[in-house]
C-alpha cells in the first residue's frame, strides 16, 4: 500500500513535522533516582525514534504532588531540565522533533508519594484504580490507590502556576512544545467528570465549572511560552479508573471550543485501546473538527493502514503510535515500505528496568 497522507509533511504550530506517524507519549520508568531525572539511556531511545513526525515525550510530573508511580521523570527541579536537555539536545542532533508531555496525576497516586500521605484530587473520593510502584525490595507492583484529599481554591492556583513553571522548564529544557495530558484518569481528566468531582464550588456542577481548571491550565501554560507552542490530551471514552460520566463528549466539546479561542496547536485524542472499547463515532469526530481548527492527532490501535485511511478522511490530521513505535524504533521507515514490524514480547520490560526492552529493538535490516 502506498501512504501518501501519512507521508505528507504538515505544519503543527509554526514547526513543520515532515511526516504524520507520531510517537505517542509512553511512560518508561527508567529515570536516575533519587531525584526523578531523565538519563542519557533516555536520550539514546528517544533519538532513536527521531524519524517520527514528532516525538511526545512520557508523561512528566510538573510537581511531586503530580507524581503517581515509581521512577517517572519531573519538570520541576533544575537537575530534571539538565537531564531533559541531553533528551532534546540526542533528538534535535538526530533531525527530529519533541514535546513534553506534562502531567499531575491527581488521585491516581501513592500513599509513599506525599508528606500527609496522601494524593490530591477534585472530591476525596478513590479512583478504584491501581498505579506502579516499587517497594523497598526493588519490585514493581500494581497498588490501589487511596482515598485523596479534597482540592482547596488556593490548591488548584498553586497547580495552575505549577503548570505554567513546567511549561516554561520545557522550553529551557530545550522541547519544542508541550502537550497537557488531560486523559487517562489523570487530574484534569478527574475534573471534567461527575464520577470524580462532586465539588460545589465553580471547579465543580456544571460543565462549564468541570472545564475550568483545563481552561486555566491551558491559558496559563499558553500565556507563558506561545499557545502554537501547546497541545492538549484527551481522552474522551475512557470509563475506567472511575472516569465513566454520559456528559463527558459535551464538556470535551465545549472545551475544545474554549482551546481554540485561545489558539492552541492540536488535540490529541487518546481513543480507547481496550479490547471491547467503543468505536469512536464519525459524528463526534465532525463535531470537534467544527469545534477546533488546530490539529487533531488520534491514537489507539491503528495501523498504518487504519492511520492513512482516517487521515485521507479528512477528520484527523495526525496519527500517534505507541507500542508500535516502542517496539519500532525505524517505524515510518517500515510502514512507508510495507516492512514487517517487531513485536513486544516482555512486558516485563514496559516499566522500569535498564536497555532490554528499550533501546535494543533492532531497525529492520535485509537479510
Ligand atoms: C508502556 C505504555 C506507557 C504509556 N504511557 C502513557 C503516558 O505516559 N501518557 C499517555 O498519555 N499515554 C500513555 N500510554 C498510552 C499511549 O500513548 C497510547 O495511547 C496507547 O498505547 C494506544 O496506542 P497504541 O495502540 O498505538 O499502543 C502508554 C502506553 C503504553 C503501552
Amino acid at each position: 500500500m502506498v501512504f501518501n497522507n501519512l507521508f505528507s509533511s504538515k505544519n503543527v504550530g509554526n514547526i513543520t513535522m515532515p511526516n504524520r506517524v507520531v510517537m505517542a507519549p509512553m511512560t518508561r520508568s527508567r529515570t536516575l533516582q533519587p531525584g526523578d531525572i531523565p538519563t542519557d539511556l533516555m536520550a539514546t531511545y528517544y533519538a532513536q525514534r527521531a524519524t517520527a513526525g514528532f516525538i511526545v515525550s512520557e508523561a512528566t510530573q510538573i510537581s511531586p504532588q503530580g507524581k503517581g508511580y515509581s521512577f517517572t521523570p519531573g519538570m520541576y527541579s533544575e537537575e530534571q531540565v539538565n537531564g531533559w536537555r541531553k533528551v532534546t539536545d540526542a533528538v534535535h542532533a538526530a533531525d527530529g522533533r519533541i514535546f513534553s508531555q506534562l502531567w499531575h496525576v491527581g488521585r491516581m497516586s501513592h500513599a509513599s508519594f506525599h508528606d500527609d500521605g496522601k494524593p490530591v484530587g477534585p472530591s476525596a473520593l478513590a479512583p478504584d484504580a491501581q498505579v506502579w510502584i516499587v517497594g523497598d525490595d526493588g519490585v514493581g507492583r500494581m497498588i490501589d490507590c487511596p482515598v485523596p484529599r479534597a482540592l482547596s481554591i488556593d490548591d488548584i492556583r498553586e497547580i495552575v502556576q505549577d503548570y505554567r513553571v513546567a511549561a516554561a522548564n520545557a522550553i529551557k529544557a530545550g522541547f519544542d512544545g508541550i502537550e497537557i495530558h488531560a486523559g487517562n484518569g489523570y487530574l484534569i481528566d478527574q475534573f471534567l467528570r461527575r464520577s470524580a468531582n462532586k465539588r460545589t464550588d465553580e471547579y465543580g456542577g456544571s460543565v462549564e465549572n468541570r472545564i475550568r481548571l483545563a481552561v486555566e491550565v491551558i491559558e496559563a501554560v499558553s500565556d507563558e511560552i506561545g499557545a502554537e507552542r501547546v497541545g492538549i490530551r484527551l481522552a474522551p471514552f475512557i470509563t475506567q479508573r472511575g472516569m465513566d460520566d454520559s456528559q463527558v463528549i459535551d464538556a470535551i466539546l465545549l472545551a475544545a471550543k474554549s482551546f481554540n479561542d485561545l489558539g492552541i496547536a492540536y488535540i490529541h485524542l487518546s481513543e480507547a485501546d481496550w479490547d471491547d472499547a467503543p468505536v469512536v463515532s464519525d459524528s463526534f469526530r465532525h463535531d470537534l473538527r467544527a469545534a477546533f481548527d488546530g490539529s487533531i492527532i488520534v491514537a489507539g490501535n491503528y495501523t498504518a493502514e487504519s492511520g492513512e485511511k482516517i487521515i485521507a478522511s479528512g477528520l484527523v490530521d495526525f496519527v500517534a503510535y505507541g507500542r508500535k513505535f516502542l517496539a519500532n524504533p525505524d517505524l515510518p521507515y517500515r510502514f512507508k515500505n510495507n516492512l514487517p514490524l517487531n513485536e513486544i514480547t516482555d512486558s516485563s520490560t514496559l516499566f522500569g528496568g535498564d536497555e532490554v526492552g528499550y533501546t535494543d529493538f533492532p531497525i529492520y535490516k535485509q537479510n
